[in-house]
């Protein structure tokens, strides 16, 4: 049944199968992910003197880059007949491993920091039918015990310490070189337990490696200040930060994210709070461009890069030709807490052209 062709917009692991871990015969478990728009930003570009190009991954099936990874994580699985997923989530991976148990007909666990997860992805992890627990506790102990409950074989674990799903998620890098004919000068993304990072400098190094682009970008990566432990080079006890998605204080693939930032001669920096929601309203004003607060950290991280003289890295004396690439994580409907909050409440006027004019400030 997984054999056949799931959807009409190929999924990644059609489109780049000859650069992923699956045979003829990995049932493929797919949703039509992948293949998102890479927005020329005309008002961004404008604004930091830089072309800057936006790719878009809140356009994937449950609106964040996990879906990537997920495709091949789940495939995988049930390649080897698993009957049940389960991982650790600040809310996007949940959502993802949700979907994708549901189309594969697997049921999925999800331990999740209580009180910390976005409306929208706890919404999406209860509708596609996983069994959701709540931990007093932050994410790196629920992930601590997902690594415990995954030693006796009753579950896949699907959060990025998966190689499977590090190899699903290179496939926006080359997605990427694809639609440049070349890899970009820079790369910004948010980092948060450090496999985004990882992924991304695997797919432009094996892309680079077998001839399909030119030269590698510098990996620029950026945390909440208040869950920065890449950055303070130590464990963060207590991370605390808006971007629920990236509030992590001991990142998995803490290691391979300082090795992609060195072997680039990229960066790792952060931005606060305060930033981040200043660069998400930002994108959604200037570029159409709807994001959640942890995909707003690369923006915020492009204007501190382009603006500050405390970034770890300066963007403002690179050439014009130099090309930018950002990565927005995830859609903005799924967090709307801090937006709604700043909304007025809608005070209704009567159904006539003349009230509607005078309500519009005509
Ligand atoms: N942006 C968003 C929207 C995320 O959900 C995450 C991670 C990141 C960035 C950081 O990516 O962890 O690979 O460095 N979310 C995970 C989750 C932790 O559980 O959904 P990373």
């Amino acid at each position: 049944m997984h054999t056949e062709r799931t959807t009409s917009k190929l999924g990644v692991i059609e489109r780049y199968r000859d650069y992923l871990p699956v045979a003829e015969s990995t049932p493929i478990v797919s949703l039509g992910e992948g293949n998102t728009p890479l927005i020329s930003c005309p008002r961004l570009s404008k604004r930091v003197g830089r072309t800057v190009s936006v790719k878009n991954e809140g356009a994937n099936p449950t609106g964040s880059f996990k879906d990537r990874g997920m495709t091949v994580a789940v495939s995988k699985a049930i390649e080897h007949g698993t009957k049940a997923l389960i991982c650790a989530s600040t809310g996007n991976t949940s959502a993802s491993a949700a979907a994708y148990a549901a189309r594969a007909g697997i049921s999925c666990v999800v331990i999740l920091p209580a009180g910390k997860i976005a409306t929208g992805k706890l919404l999406q992890a209860f509708v596609y039918g996983a069994k959701i627990v709540a931990i007093d506790g932050n994410f790196d102990d629920a992930l601590r015990l997902v690594r415990e409950l995954g030693q006796d074989g009753n579950f896949a674990i699907v959060n990025s310490i998966n190689p499977d799903r590090i190899a699903g998620q290179k496939t926006a890098a080359f997605e990427i070189i694809d639609a440049l004919g070349d890899a970009p000068n820079f790369h910004l993304l948010p980092v948060g337990n450090a496999g985004n990072i990882t992924a991304y400098w695997a797919g432009y190094r094996e892309y680079h490696a077998s001839g399909r682009s030119t030269k590698l970008p510098a990996m620029i990566g950026f945390q909440a200040a208040g869950a920065a432990p890449i950055f303070y080079n130590r464990i963060v006890a207590k991370p605390e930060t808006v971007a629920s998605a990236i509030r992590i204080g001991n990142p998995a693939s803490w290691k391979q994210a300082s090795a992609a930032i060195t072997e680039s001669r990229g960066a790792i920096d952060v931005v606060s709070d305060e930033e981040i929601l200043k660069a998400q309203t930002w994108l959604a004003q200037h570029e159409g461009i709807f994001v959640e607060p942890a995909s707003a950290a690369s923006i915020a991280g492009l204007f501190k890069c382009c603006d500050s003289k405390e970034a770890a890295y300066s963007l403002q004396k690179i050439s014009e030709q130099s090309r930018i690439v950002c990565t927005v994580t995830g859609h903005g409907l799924k967090d709307p807490d801090v937006i709604t909050g700043q909304m007025q409440e809608l005070k209704s006027v009567p159904a006539t052209v003349n009230d509607v004019r005078r309500a519009i400030g005509l």
